[in-house]
Formats: structure tokens, sequence, C-alpha cells
């Protein structure tokens, strides 16, 4: 079947860009001798988790204890949850799910630290921890040393925990556009954690992880880099709010659409706010990329003088957030050329527990 004759409004994966984008980033995480452990949260996707396996993945993270299972069932056997778990039902999920899989969550908390250690006693497993270090995100983690040592103490006396490291995701400065500020900054939250890293050494613990690192600050990384793994997601798939930080990655996902009426200046096509999301910057059309988009649920709008297509024509519109995209479809329609090549199930579509 080739492209046009898909059903649309329909997610579209070029193949071919997308693997490029892998090839780049595993030659620069090579390079600098930094292991890549790919966030699910972009694709929700068993399928991409395993050709990111297959192009060299540590193993994937994922933010839900959902998306974990998923990948659990998939057969993906080293998985961080970047996350706190906290609700009973969740860690108990989670301590079964660390008897099929080599599992590590994130933690802030003393009492979370004595939630998983029960759960996973009753379940017999072994659950590795990151502790969480707030580096100026303000999200979760502690923000002091201190507070990160009490909890790698508490952790260590848990039979079923094992402490593997720290957490520091910078997702503050993702998508900060001025690469001298990225730069600067991402340099500094380095320094802190190798402070924090002799710390935890000095008193007799062994660091073995630092993970954190988006794909906006991932080719900041250099040789002396503190972090051990990159959690970057997007660089798979690119968008519009990424496409303006000029990184090595291009656009491998669009949604298709296709124009439904022209006339007395409109362009409307049947993609709206149910096939692109916009919680970032507004997406664009391929085919008029200096043309704003009017949304509504079911249709977008594009207002010009005049356009060079037709009704029944296909656009392609450039999400401007991947994740949140990818979180409306049922399936990606896997493409090379004007070919599709398979369609292939959204796993963890909708997957927020
Ligand atoms: C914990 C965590 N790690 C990594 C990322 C990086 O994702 P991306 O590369 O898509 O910016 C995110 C993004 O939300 C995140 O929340």
């Amino acid at each position: 079947m080739k492209v046009c004759q898909i059903e649309t409004p329909a997610l579209i994966l070029d193949l071919d860009v997308m693997e490029r984008n892998m090839a780049v980033m595993k030659a620069f995480t090579d390079s600098v001798g930094i292991r890549l452990r790919p966030h699910y949260k972009s694709h929700k996707c068993t399928s991409i988790a395993h050709m990111q396996m297959a192009a060299g993945a540590k193993g994937l993270c994922c933010a839900k204890t959902s998306e974990a299972a998923d990948l659990v069932r998939a057969g993906i056997e080293d998985l961080l949850i970047a996350n706190q778990v906290t609700e009973p039902a969740k860690i108990a999920q989670v301590a079964s799910l660390a008897k099929c899989c080599r599992l590590t969550v994130c933690v802030d908390s003393a009492q979370n630290v004595r939630d998983l250690e029960a759960a996973a006693a009753v379940q017999d497993s072994l659950i590795c921890c990151l502790v969480e270090f707030d580096i100026g995100m303000g999200r979760c983690g502690v923000a002091t040393r201190e507070e990160v040592l009490a909890l790698a103490d508490q952790i260590s006396a848990c039979p079923h925990l094992h402490f593997e490291g720290i957490q520091a995701y910078a997702g503050h400065l993702a998508h900060q556009t001025d690469l001298e500020l990225r730069r600067q900054a991402s340099g500094e939250i380095e320094q802190a954690l190798w402070k924090l890293r002799r710390f935890l050494e000095e008193r007799g613990y062994e660091v073995k992880e630092i993970s954190g690192v988006s794909t906006g600050t991932a080719m900041l990384r250099s040789e002396n880099s503190v972090y051990t793994e990159i959690q970057a997601g997007s660089y798979l798939f690119m968008d519009t709010a990424y496409n303006a930080l000029n990184l090595a990655f291009s656009n491998s996902l669009f949604v298709l659409a296709t124009v439904i009426r022209l006339g007395g200046g409109l362009l409307v096509t049947d993609a709206g706010l149910k096939s692109v999301s916009v919680d970032q910057r507004p997406p664009v059309f391929r085919e008029y990329p200096d043309l704003p988009i009017r949304f509504s649920e079911e249709h977008s709008t594009l207002v010009a003088d005049r356009f060079s297509h037709a009704v029944g024509d296909r656009l392609c519109m450039v999400p401007s957030h991947c994740c949140t995209t990818v979180n409306l479809h049922d399936f990606f329609y896997f493409v090379r050329g004007d070919r599709v090549v398979d369609r292939v199930p959204v796993t963890s579509r909708g997957k927020s527990l």
C-alpha cells in the first residue's frame, strides 16, 4: 500500500529517518562511553523498544508502572521506571515485575523505601533503587546530599533493595534554545553531580549509575561526563519544539491528514486536536511551514490566498510534541519512501497508571 492510500488521520513513522536518528545517537554515546537507556514514553511501542535494543540500548526506561508491565511482557529485561512508585497496588506490581527482569525505580522518601522493601519481601524479589536528586527542575527528588546519603543508608540496610546510584534529570534545560546557556547550565549540573558522587564514595558507596539527560542535552555530554546513562526519548522522532534547538536528529514522525475543504481562502483537513497535541508550541504542516494552523477537535485550518493542493490530497503535519501526539493514536504506520511496510500498535497508548 502507498502512503497516500492510508486512511486519515494517521500517525506516520519514516523508518529510514528513525533508523538514522538511532545511528546518530549510538555513534555519539559510543564516542563518549555513555550507555543509552531510551525513554519509552516517546513511542509507547514495544516493537520500537526492541528496535532500540537491537541498535545497542542497554535497556529501556519508562514513566509508568503500566508501561513497565507492557515492556516486561514484551521481554525487555533491564528496565528503569524513571519515577517514584508510591501507590500500594503499584508497589506490589513493581515487586512482582522485579521477579521477571532487572527492575530499577527512583526513590526520594524514607516511607517509599520502607514500602518497596515490604512488597519485595513478600515476593522475595530484588528492586534496584536510584535516589532522585533534584538538580534544578523542581519536580521530584531530594535537595541535599545529606538526604541522598540517608536514603542510600536506608536502602543498603534493606535485604530486598539495592542502592544503584542517582537519578538526576534536568528537564528544565531540555528545551533551552540558547546553546550557550544550555551548555553552561549542563556543565554546572555535571560539577554538582561529581561533588555528590565523591561525597557518597568517600562514605563507602559505589555509585554505579547516574541516570538522566534529555534529547536536548544529550550531545553536551563528553568522555568526562558524570552520567553513565542517557534517558533521551524524543531523539527518535523529533518535533517542532526540539527542531528549534538545531540538533543532529531529523523529523521521522508525522500526522497524515486529508484536505477535506478548499475555498474562500481556507484549506481544511481532517486532523484536529484529537490527532495532534498542542501542549508545546504549535505543530506545522510540512507543505506550509510558515502558515499558522487553526485547530478544532476534528479539523485543522490554514488561511491563505492560494493553496497548491486539492480536496483529497494528503498533507503531513509535523507534531510540536512527539510524545503526547503518539499517545493519541492506536497505530503507527511504518513507511519507507512512499510505501507502507507495517502497521504497528502503540502498545501502551493511554496507559498512565
Ligand atoms: C525522567 C525523564 N527522563 C528523560 C526525559 C527525556 O525525554 P526527551 O528526550 O524526550 O526530552 C524525560 C522527559 O520528559 C523525563 O521525564
